[in-house]
């Protein structure tokens, strides 16, 4: 098990030794190395059992460090960095050289972000590199929100933890691609498309895409708990209620189910406070000895678009 704590200078020694760091951020935890140190990033994929062919996310402090990273920053990715960050919003930018390959998996563009927490922009404004960090689980599983779910699954294989306490965002951050100043969504997130079309206009929106080798976050069944998932409206997950199962639900429990098996995400019907409690919810359940479990898909508008997204991946 690794250590948890609010170190930053324990936190800076480690990356700068080229060690591994899970890091909190708004939307989920990252296990961050040095971006530009390719031994140390190399650590990040064997320790995640990650494909090569799976970019990460390059995090820094600011948009001035984020333009040392970027051969090119699109008008409108500025705007969008000069709005939205820290925040959670990635921004798929062409890259400088500087970049290592193994960080974009061959790629030249590279996914850019200044996260939304105090104490990991501390420790970003700190630090003479980057920080390359996908979210801190083993590939394919479900995202980390809390230090204690990051030493579950990666204790033995990151040399510190710091603590930031709970995700306040709970999903992992929109990504956004621009070809000539047409903005494409590559990932919904925590940034709502209805923020971000008063600045980049329509926006078109990629999320599947069987065969591509770029994106894994795209692949259909990603997000996963070990569970099998059942997905649907309450009115449907009823037939199953006599099975043993738990339940997500969205603002009121399933008739049939014990109240013990069954999780709330938002009682006051709050898409954000859903989105918070999700991926906590897929956990815990996944620890108990039901067989399945019964997932209510919420309204499809804001952060509810994110939310039966990471829902319909981990159930196929
Ligand atoms: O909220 C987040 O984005 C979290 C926190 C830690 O920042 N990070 C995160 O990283 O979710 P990860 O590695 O779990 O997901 C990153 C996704 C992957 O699906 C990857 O394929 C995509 O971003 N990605 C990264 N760079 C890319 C690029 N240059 N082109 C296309 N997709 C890219
Ligand atoms: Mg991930």
């Amino acid at each position: 098990m690794a250590d948890i704590g609010k170190d930053i200078h324990r936190a800076k020694q480690l990356l700068t030794e080229g060690k591994l760091v899970a890091i909190p951020t708004e939307t989920v935890y990252g296990l961050a190395a040095n971006a530009l140190n390719e031994k140390a990033v190399l650590e990040i994929f064997k320790a995640k059992n990650r494909p090569h062919f799976d970019p990460l996310i390059v995090h820094m402090a600011n948009l001035a460090q984020a333009e040392t990273l970027a051969y090119a920053f699109p008008e409108k990715a500025k705007l969008l960095a000069q709005k939205f960050w820290p925040g959670p919003l990635t921004l798929l930018v062409p890259k400088k050289e500087i970049v290592p390959d193994l960080v974009t998996s061959g790629l030249n563009t590279v996914g850019l972000r200044c996260p939304d927490h105090a104490l990991t922009l501390q420790l970003l404004q700190n630090l003479p590199f980057s920080l390359a960090a996908p979210s801190a689980n083993p590939f394919g599983y479900v995202s980390p929100t809390t230090p204690q779910h990051v030493n579950e699954q990666l204790g033995d294989k990151v040399a510190y933890i710091l603590d930031g306490g709970e995700c306040r965002v709970g999903i992992e951050s929109t990504i956004l691609g621009f070809d000539n100043e047409q903005a494409t969504v590559f990932r919904l997130g925590g940034l709502a498309i209805e923020q971000l079309e008063p600045i980049t206009g329509p926006l078109h929106i990629q999320l599947h895409s069987s065969s591509n080798p770029h994106a894994p976050g795209q692949l259909q069944s990603h997000y996963a708990p070990v569970k099998k998932i059942i997905l649907g409206t309450q009115l449907y997950l009823q037939a199953y209620s006599k099975l043993h199962a738990g339940t997500i639900m969205f603002q009121k429990a399933l008739p049939g189910i014990p109240a013990n098996r069954q999780i709330i995400l938002s009682e006051k019907g709050d898409l954000e406070e859903a989105a918070q409690n999700l991926f906590a919810a897929l956990r815990a359940l996944d620890k108990t000895s039901i067989d399945i479990i019964l997932a209510e898909l919420v309204p499809e508008v804001g952060l509810g678009r994110a939310i039966n997204d990471r829902l319909r991946r981990a159930a196929h």
